[in-house]
């Protein structure tokens, strides 16, 4: 039994707004210990966790592990480029046999859609999705909404978030969407026709294509990578006719910024393409919360695992 109606963090499909209070307000704690001279509590002592990253990563892997460690519980970390899945082990039989060495949760990356759904239904452990495909980001999603009520105060209701870029390719922007609609934000998704997935309105957003009038609307832009790897051949741009169309159309620059007579809350969930989606004179400004949004990821994910545990 946790404090939460879920027993796995598959997604933010699934959760109620009460969870992720709840996972704010426990994530608040945890950033102050992480303010203090002594960063760790001894809340998982005895609880063992796995990293399965069958796909890169750097913030989602690291912190998770930090998280982890500042909590004082066991980690093994597994990387699917150095095991056995490459002499063709199937994923139910490469976390049965890691849970067969008693472990407790296993947090998992892996670039199918649905596969710690699939995981979950398998095994008998606590699962926590790092990032599926082009499905979900949660825990993504639960350090962006706690970054931006950090600088907008902790209603966020009729807030108006945009979300612009790549949306077609990205799980950050399903779950965004799914956490801000739940604390009563407003979304808009803006970017190219071709990057905007069909039917994205019976989610409740709104869509827009052009965006200086989108940052005029707006009061956060979150700035997403466009996701190359992800488009079916690595090296050929096929969504938009070139990295240059797409920055003039769709780059938040300087010039952008200035042209708006207020302030904006820039998010960007890394790792950030400079001088495609967002200027490097942008991203490294006082406008932007991209380094904020890394370390309330150790505390919101110290959270998460805390809950699920069910300390
Ligand atoms: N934001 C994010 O998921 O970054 P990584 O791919 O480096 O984990």
């Amino acid at each position: 039994m946790n404090d939460l109606s879920i027993k796995h963090l598959l997604g933010i499909k699934g959760m109620t707004r009460d969870d992720i209070e709840t996972i704010f307000s426990t994530a608040a704690e945890f950033k102050e210990v992480l303010n203090r001279p002594i960063k760790k509590v001894p809340s998982l002592r005895d609880i063992t966790v796995a990293n399965l990253f069958f796909e890169n990563s750097t913030r989602t892997r690291l912190s998770f592990e930090l998280a982890q460690k500042r909590l004082s519980a066991d980690v093994v970390n597994f990387s699917a480029a150095s095991s056995s899945v490459k002499k063709g082990e199937t994923l139910v039989d490469t976390v049965s046999n890691i849970i067969a060495m008693k472990v407790d949760m296993v947090v998992m990356r892996h670039p199918h859609p649905g596969a710690p759904h699939f995981l979950a239904n398998k095994v008998n452990t606590t699962i926590v999705n790092a990032g599926d495909g082009t499905h979900e980001h949660p825990t993504q999603a639960i350090l962006d909404s706690f970054s931006i009520r950090e600088k907008l105060g902790n209603d966020l209701e009729g807030k108006k978030v945009a979300i612009v870029g790549d949306i077609k390719h990205s799980r950050v922007a399903l779950s965004n969407i799914l956490a801000l609609k739940l604390q009563g934000a407003t979304v808009r998704v803006c970017g190219p026709a071709t990057l905007i997935p069909k039917h994205i309105e019976s989610l409740g957003v709104e869509v827009s294509h052009d965006l200086d009038e989108t940052l005029a609307w707006a009061d956060v832009a979150n700035m997403l990578r466009i996701q190359l790897e992800r488009q079916g051949d690595k090296d050929a741009i096929r969504f938009f006719p070139s990295i240059r169309e797409y920055t003039m159309n769709f780059g938040l620059t300087q010039e952008r910024l200035n042209r708006l007579d207020k302030e904006l809350v820039i998010l960007h969930p890394g790792p950030i393409n400079r001088g495609v989606e967002i200027s490097s004179e942008i991203a490294d400004s006082d406008h932007a919360i991209i380094l904020d949004q890394v370390e309330n990821g150790v505390a919101s994910r110290m959270s998460i695992m805390y809950l699920l545990a069910g300390r």
